[in-house]
């Protein structure tokens, strides 16, 4: 079993969610990209892969490797769940959890962190906006990433939209835990956007659309890389 990587910040967390363009090839050739990146700007830069590509892509590229979901299940009967024994023996970094597109009930978020810190899984949970955010803090999960979902996939940045989501999402939440990771996600496609982000206290972005679908995914991150 591959041991997942280290996540350092700032980063880049790229979630390629189940786009077309994220599928099989040219999901591979993402992750490849996000390798080349990360390795010649000196970028911290992870990728989420597509749910059935996480093994092979995570002992292909030397980059963390995070699960876009798992299940609050223990290994068992439970036919199409993800369990994290299996995200970790697919050589991930750690796992999404309660994505605005795949949201969970608060005691699973409870199971998943716990779970997850006991097998040397980091854990980012997507939040909604700022009292949830210091709700999820409470459950010292490794990282939140705040992302309002009337932003996501609009292609306007948070950190420029809603800087204030950003910036009180990151005060009340090293409020309640210091050590805990803090990104904002939706919208963001720029370097610019990124920088913002880092100007408002953030430790990086999650981001989806602003690589996955760009003409030159390439190009889209040498230039989110700026910001960092
Ligand atoms: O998980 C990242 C996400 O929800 C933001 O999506 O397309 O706005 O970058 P996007």
């Amino acid at each position: 079993m591959k041991v997942g990587v280290t996540l350092g910040t700032p980063a880049i967390v790229l979630n390629v969610k189940t786009y077309v363009e994220s599928v099989g090839k040219t999901g591979f050739e993402l992750a490849k990209i996000c390798e080349a990146v990360a390795s010649e700007q000196g970028a911290s830069i992870a990728i989420c892969p597509q749910q059935v590509e996480l093994a092979k892509i995570a002992s292909s590229v030397n980059i963390p490797c995070f699960a876009q979901h798992a299940d609050a299940v223990e290994p068992g009967s439970h036919t199409g769940f993800v369990t994290l024994e299996s995200v970790k023996e697919a050589g991930a970094s750690g796992l999404l959890v309660n994505h605005s597109e795949h949201r969970l009930k608060i005691a699973d978020i409870d199971f998943i962190i716990s779970k997850a810190a006991s097998l040397n899984l980091l854990t980012i949970v997507c939040t909604n906006n700022i009292a949830v955010s210091k709700a999820v803090a409470e459950l010292k999960p490794y990282a939140i990433a705040v992302e309002p979902p009337e932003l996501i996939g609009s292609g306007r940045a948070v950190s420029k939209e809603d800087p204030a989501i950003v910036e009180n999402t990151v005060k009340e939440v090293k409020r309640v835990d210091e050590s805990c990771v803090v990104f904002c996600g939706a919208g963001v496609t720029s370097g610019a956007d990124v920088r913002a982000a880092i100007e408002l206290g953030a430790d990086g972005v999650l981001l989806a659309s602003g690589v996955v679908k760009a003409k030159d995914p390439k190009a889209a991150l040498l230039d989110l890389a700026t910001g960092l």
